[in-house]
């Protein structure tokens, strides 16, 4: 059925117009009463054996939606109506930002990919904060990143900023220096710049949020060079990171998304999981597809699991097809849960 209505009308709209049109239709839905309900209902996973902790908290599924759908947390709650096990908004920067010039996002369907340009557009923390202020359930991390027209030598004020205003409201909090369309961002990866951001963050986190630890990830793109990512790996276990997310992206103009990353996604994870051990809370992301993805990234060290371009794909329902396979996947293992797999892994990680 969603592959007949995107065949004939989404594949025709340009990518962009097709989310707004998309996600502001599914936020429209869960306002009509009850139907936020009876789609929860529906599609939430309810089989305990998808259940999973981390963060201190008991997800119903370890399948989230990666940051960059819902930018500006305006859809939480639809969201996860629909059956995601958490959902990470942003990414979100001090000050409000228009984003790229248009056309900047696109789709490769041959290779079930997509690319953007957006460069970070939302309408900014403190928006987002107050909007994040009225949620009540589900597990939402928020993803923050530099403003554009800020120095590069003023980021480490400019992140504080974000992470003051969105660390109350975040079950976790991403800093995120991956993104190829924030000029001079990724050179935050370089440990001698990354280790006073993370610091500052901490910090920031911990005076905003005094009575209750926000865990601290960072997000990196993959297409580093294996020392670079050791070097942050590193960096993360010493400062007490809680965890690190791993995606690939930057090639060409824009960031790629999709199937054609699986590969080095799933290599960076394994030697993320070979340097740090049980850590830290590895969260994988890069062309995770189907069920079968989302169990290797598992066995292969990742607690969670995050994707964005195989829902723009595979539609509203999707969420719900992954997490069935992966139960099937588990339970084909032998394993009564993600849990005790994720347990076994890492008792055998210790071992060796
Ligand atoms: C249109 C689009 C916008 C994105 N925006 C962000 C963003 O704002 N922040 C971020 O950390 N990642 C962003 N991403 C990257 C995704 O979070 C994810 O890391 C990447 O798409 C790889 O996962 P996938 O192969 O499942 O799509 C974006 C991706 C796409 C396709």
């Amino acid at each position: 059925m969603y592959r007949f209505v995107y065949w004939l009308v989404l594949s025709r709209l340009p990518a962009e117009a097709t989310h707004r049109v998309s996600f502001a239709l599914l936020r429209a839905l869960v306002t009509i009463p009850g139907v936020r309900a009876v789609l929860a209902r529906w599609l939430v996973p309810r089989d305990a054996v998808l259940r999973v902790h981390a963060f201190g908290r008991e997800l119903p599924g370890p399948l989230g939606l990666a940051a960059g759908f819902d930018k500006d947390a305006r859809g939480v709650r639809a969201l996860l109506a629909l059956g995601f096990g958490f959902v990470e908004v942003g990414t979100l920067t001090a000050e409000p930002q228009p984003g790229n010039p248009s056309p900047r996002m696109f789709r490769l369907p041959r290779d079930r990919a997509l690319v953007n340009r957006l460069g970070f557009n939302n309408r900014g923390a403190a928006a987002a904060a107050s909007r994040l202020a009225h949620r009540t359930n589900g597990t939402v991390g928020v993803n923050i990143g530099k403003t554009k027209r800020v120095a590069d030598s003023d980021a480490i004020a400019d992140f504080t900023l974000s992470a003051e205003a969105l660390a109350p409201f975040a079950d976790y909090l991403v800093v995120n220096v991956s993104s190829p369309n924030t000029p001079g961002l990724r050179d935050l990866q370089a440990v001698a710049k990354l280790r006073p951001l993370l610091v500052a963050v901490r910090a920031a986190c911990d005076r905003a949020s005094p009575m209750r630890r926000v865990p601290l990830l960072v997000k990196i793109a993959p297409d580093l060079a294996d020392a670079d990512i050791d070097a942050i790996a590193d960096l993360a276990l010493e400062l007490g990171l809680d965890g690190t997310a791993a995606k690939v992206d930057a090639l060409g103009a824009g960031g790629l998304s999709g199937a054609p990353l699986k590969q080095r996604a799933l290599d960076v994870l394994r030697r993320l999981r070979a340097r740090t051990g049980t850590r830290l809370v590895l969260v994988a992301v890069g062309g995770i597809e189907n069920g079968d993805d989302a169990w290797e990234r598992i066995r292969a060290g990742a607690t969670l699991v995050q994707a964005y371009t195989g829902f723009i794909y595979g539609g509203p329902l999707w969420p719900r097809r992954v997490h069935r396979e992966l139960a099937a996947r588990v339970r084909a293992a032998g394993f009564a849960s993600i849990d005790e797999a994720i347990a076994a892994d890492a008792a055998i990680a210790r071992v060796s």
